[in-house]
């Protein structure tokens, strides 16, 4: 079978990941390399929380699930961080990914396969793990031992020739050795806080000044402004401040930002992701033969609302959503003509109380 170039993953992705694109074409490109079997090196995304992160993981897993002959190519997991941490320190460093890549493994191959086949399937598998930024080595300047932990727990298992790993039952039990290196991890958080802190070094921290001001027009005046970006100030030692080891950045070849969402953005996001409330209680309306339409400024208006809310990113539409569309779901009734259940501007103002 021929393996899917980027551009096909990228546009199967973003089907489901909107606003995204470097995000998405790093991803396709490495996809697609692992996918034929050649090496790749790992990725850290970083972006608010949510931005579409863990969605862009949840992309890749049904892209490939949706096709029986990709699903067979790789076996992918997805597992928190923490879990890392938890298993380190009851000294068992990597169970976790090593034993869930054996298992996703023998789904594929079928429980008869002999268990160096399925060895070294799981031994270049897909790993994805979110919420890293949860094992940095210190909060608020103190350690945090199990952050520490779970960071050499994946420093042991990224690109290591001979990891120590012991068989579970059906394997025959026993210890063997598991060789990493063709091992593609895809590491995700929001690390919160890291932009204010970089904002600080670059304005009144140990390179202030380094940010200037820009003069740029605003509503037809010129007026001198700091325009921030983190993706053009951020450098790795402001990672190791934030807790994440120098030689746990090191095992990764591209650290990806992720944008924050504009209001079009999360009008996109509103209207046309597949898990977007707005078609889930379409659905649900639907079900009960009305059929629920909002109107273009309405959504506007609700993505506008949504986008007050930063650091919810895309998961503040289903909270304003839901402001709007509880009480039509308690009784449709009084507002539903011929069929349908029309909302426009003025009902959102009134369920968000801004009239
Ligand atoms: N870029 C995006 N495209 C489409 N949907 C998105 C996007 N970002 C967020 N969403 C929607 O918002 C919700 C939360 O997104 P997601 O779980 O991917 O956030 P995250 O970046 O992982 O955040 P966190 O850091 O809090 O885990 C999801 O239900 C998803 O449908
Ligand atoms: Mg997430």
């Amino acid at each position: 079978m021929k393996t899917p170039d980027p551009l096909a993953i990228a546009n199967a992705l973003n089907r489901r990941v909107l606003g995204q694109d470097d995000a998405v074409r790093e991803m396709a490109v490495a996809l697609a390399k692992h996918l034929a079997g050649l090496r790749v090196g790992n990725i850290l995304m970083i972006g608010s929380s949510g931005t579409g992160k863990t969605t862009l993981m949840r992309a890749v897993e049904g892209y490939l699930a949706a096709d029986p002959e990709l699903a067979l190519r790789s076996a992918v997991v997805r597992i928190h961080a923490n879990v890392l941490g938890d298993e380190a320190l009851r000294g068992r460093p990597g169970e976790a990914v090593l034993g869930r890549l054996l298992e996703r493994a023998r789904e594929q191959l079928g429980p008869a396969a002999p268990v160096e086949q399925v060895l070294a399937r799981a031994s270049c598998g897909l790993v994805f793990v979110d919420e890293v930024d949860k094992i940095r080595s210190q909060v608020g300047g103190q350690p945090n031992v199990p952050g520490i932990r779970a960071q050499e727990a994946l420093l042991t298992l990224i690109e290591n020739e001979a990891i120590a790993y012991e068989l579970p039952a059906w394997a025959g039990g026993g210890v063997t050795t598991v060789d990493s290196s063709g091992l593609l991890f895809v590491c995700a958080g929001a690390f919160e806080g890291l932009y204010d802190s970089v904002f600080d070094r670059v304005t009144i921290g140990k390179d202030r000044g380094a940010l200037r001001p820009m003069t740029v027009m605003e509503s037809g005046k010129v007026v001198e402004k700091l325009v921030f970006r983190l993706r053009d100030w951020l450098r790795n030692e402001d990672l190791f401040d934030y807790g994440m080891s120098p030689q746990f950045l090191s095992r990764f070849d591209a650290v990806v930002l992720l944008n924050d969402l504009s209001t079009d953005e999360l009008v996109s996001i509103f209207l046309e992701s597949p898990d977007s409330a707005y078609h889930q209680t379409q659905a649900y309306f639907a079900s009960r033969g009305i059929h629920l339409a909002l109107s273009p400024s309405a959504v506007r208006r609700i993505a506008a609302e949504a986008s007050r809310q930063p650091r919810l990113g895309a998961r503040a539409l289903r909270e304003v959503f839901r402001r709007v569309i509880r009480d039509y779901e308690y009784d449709p009734s009084k507002a539903v003509t011929g069929g349908a259940l029309l909302i426009d501007l003025p009902e959102v103002e009134r369920a968000l109380g801004t009239v």
